[in-house]
């Protein structure tokens, strides 16, 4: 099957990047990956019907290279840092990489007259939400680096469409998470902070022990509560975005939310890692991690109604089950 749109994936060596990149290819787009191959996935992989094109979008010039060989009905764009840690510590290559790097894109997209961007946004650009489950007109207060270049990314879309007519699909990613079932792409992270990754290394043995952030939160079982999504669940809705964007005659500049609208406790994801990998797992409960929100959940009415879509493959036991053989497979490439 192919389709006549061509799709950039900036970003789409990593890791929810490589999935989405997938899916596209998948539903017949012809894609072209640009990523620096810096931070992405340990290994690339590039499937039928995309082409890899090694740039940084620092570099303006190897942007309009890409969109001088080839003509984009959209631009899917992954390519950032995303390190909340990290954006504390040097908050001028978030600044440069994140801010600067979508100014260049947006910039090129202009000059080569291409309207439709789809964007991975975050719910970091909430900040501590007052209500839950949060929607997408809740306040936008980020408490780190990461989340105001990602929210920045966002404001300058909305005055790319007021000024220049851009349509834009924010994509607000909950806790992004799980691997490709086939193995081709999975969660890594160098350093690794997130929690599945880190509970899963513990279970092979690769760290003594996981330590649970807070168990004196004002939930059942006293552990912070968060919306776990599905990377498959995340690539159909960015293909469900594409599709809209190309598909539309009417101007959009759109944030939507991709949750379950479900939260999971960090109690409830050690459980499930433990069944799924029937090894042991060493926990120390440690203190609170300082600007962790008790509970974080997605409200997903706007992306059934928006995008016709939801979560289908966001259980816990699909989470854990794809994330861990991931896992697995990778030790036993390195052996
Ligand atoms: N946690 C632990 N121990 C650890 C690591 C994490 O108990 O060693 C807990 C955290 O306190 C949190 C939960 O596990 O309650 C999930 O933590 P992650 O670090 O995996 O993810 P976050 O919820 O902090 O952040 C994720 C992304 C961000 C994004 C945010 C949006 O990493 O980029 O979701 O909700 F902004």
């Amino acid at each position: 099957m192919t389709n006549n749109s061509k799709i950039l994936v900036t970003g789409g060596a990593g890791y929810i990047g490589t999935q989405t990149n997938i899916a596209l290819t998948n539903e017949g787009y012809e894609t072209v990956v640009f990523d620096s191959l810096r931070y992405g996935s340990q290994q690339v992989f590039i499937p039928e019907g995309s082409e890899l094109f090694v740039g940084n979008l620092l570099n303006i010039n190897e942007l309009r290279t890409v969109f001088s060989q080839h003509q984009f009905s959209a631009v899917v764009h992954f390519a950032a840092l995303l390190e909340v840690g990290e954006s504390m510590k040097n908050p001028e290559i978030f600044y440069q990489t994140n801010v600067v790097g979508t100014l260049n894109l947006l910039q090129v997209m202009r000059e080569f007259d291409v309207k439709n961007i789809i964007f991975s946004s975050t719910a970091a650009v909430y900040g501590i939400p007052e209500v839950v489950p949060i929607s997408e007109d809740s306040p936008k207060n980020p408490i780190n680096t990461y989340g105001y270049t990602k929210l920045m990314m966002e404001t300058m879309m909305d005055d790319y469409h007021r000024a220049y007519n851009l349509n834009s699909i924010r994509l607000r990613y909950f806790n992004a998470c799980g691997a490709d079932p086939s193995l081709r792409t999975g969660e890594f992270h160098e350093p690794e902070t997130h929690l599945i990754p880190l509970i899963l290394q513990t279970a092979l043995q690769l760290r003594h022990s996981i330590t649970v952030f807070g168990t004196d939160y004002e939930t059942a079982d006293g552990t912070c509560i968060r919306d776990y999504i599905h990377t498959l669940d995340l690539a159909s809705a960015h293909v469900k975005a594409v599709q809209k964007l190309i598909s539309s005659t009417q101007p959009i500049c759109e944030a939507i939310n991709l949750g379950t609208q479900n939260g999971l406790s960090v109690k409830e994801i050690l459980d499930e890692a433990k069944r799924v990998t029937n090894r042991p797992i060493t926990v120390e409960y440690g203190a609170r991690r300082s600007g962790d929100p008790a509970v974080l959940i997605a409200d997903v009415k706007k992306a059934k109604q928006f995008l016709n879509w939801e979560a289908t493959h966001s259980s816990a036991a699909e989470i854990l089950e794809t994330a861990w053989n991931w896992h697995v497979q990778q030790v036993e490439k390195n052996k």
